[in-house]
């Protein structure tokens, strides 16, 4: 190959990805039906996670709603988190349990409820109460089905639950909306 070719080969590559990255992020064309079975799945880097936007903000142009189906192996589990929007849960299947600090008003999360979760059960998240989901089922797929209001989702993220509330870090964009996660235009769009 020539002086020549090898910066025309890595542009073409380049001008590939950016092109094949906008389509997966493009709304354009996409059914109103979809088949989930072949909506983009993966673990955006968290291991035992199977997490699939259903339907989003970044991807959909949601504004109120968004749900994600997401699957936990088994020891799986979330971070200790919290955010402002309501969030509902549908367990369709397996089992686990629910870690919940509805102290939100101290300095820090502290001990948290257990609660047991159950195929076709269904519980909420109070607004900004710190919370962790967990696939503490040893032999078994935990899945749900997740709704949330006011997306994009802006995360929280807690070390433990004593860790103060102001100490808990910011996660946004949050791992699933990192790729197509565009800053809003601050001039133009508004
Ligand atoms: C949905 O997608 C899956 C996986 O590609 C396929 O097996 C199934 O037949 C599709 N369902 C319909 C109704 O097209
Ligand atoms: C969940 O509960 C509803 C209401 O009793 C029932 O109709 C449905 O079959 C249940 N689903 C499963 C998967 O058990």
């Amino acid at each position: 190959m020539g002086v020549g070719g090898r910066p025309l080969v890595f542009f073409l590559t380049l001008l590939f990805c950016i092109t094949a990255n906008a389509s997966h992020c493009s709304t354009n064309g996409l059914p109103l039906v979809r088949n989930i079975s072949e909506l983009p799945q993966d673990n955006y880097g968290r291991p035992g996670l199977s997490h699939i936007t259903v339907t989003g903000s970044i991807l959909h142009g949601m504004k109120e709603v968004e749900v994600w189906l997401q699957t936990f192996a088994p020891g799986s589990h979330t971070p200790i988190h919290r955010h402002s929007c309501e969030e509902v849960f549908v367990v369709l299947k397996g089992s686990g349990t629910l870690y919940l600090a509805s102290s939100s008003h101290s300095k820090y999360p502290g001990q948290p409820l257990e609660l047991p979760i159950f195929s076709n059960s269904t519980f909420h998240i109070p607004v900004n109460d710190a919370h962790q989901v967990w696939n503490t089922n040893k032999h078994e797929d935990l899945q749900v089905l997740v709704i949330i209001s006011r997306p994009p989702v802006k995360v929280f993220v807690y070390e433990d639950w004593f860790m103060p509330h102001t100490a808990a870090k910011l996660k946004f964009p949050f791992y699933w909306d990192e790729q197509c996660y565009q800053t809003p235009a601050t001039k133009d769009e508004l």
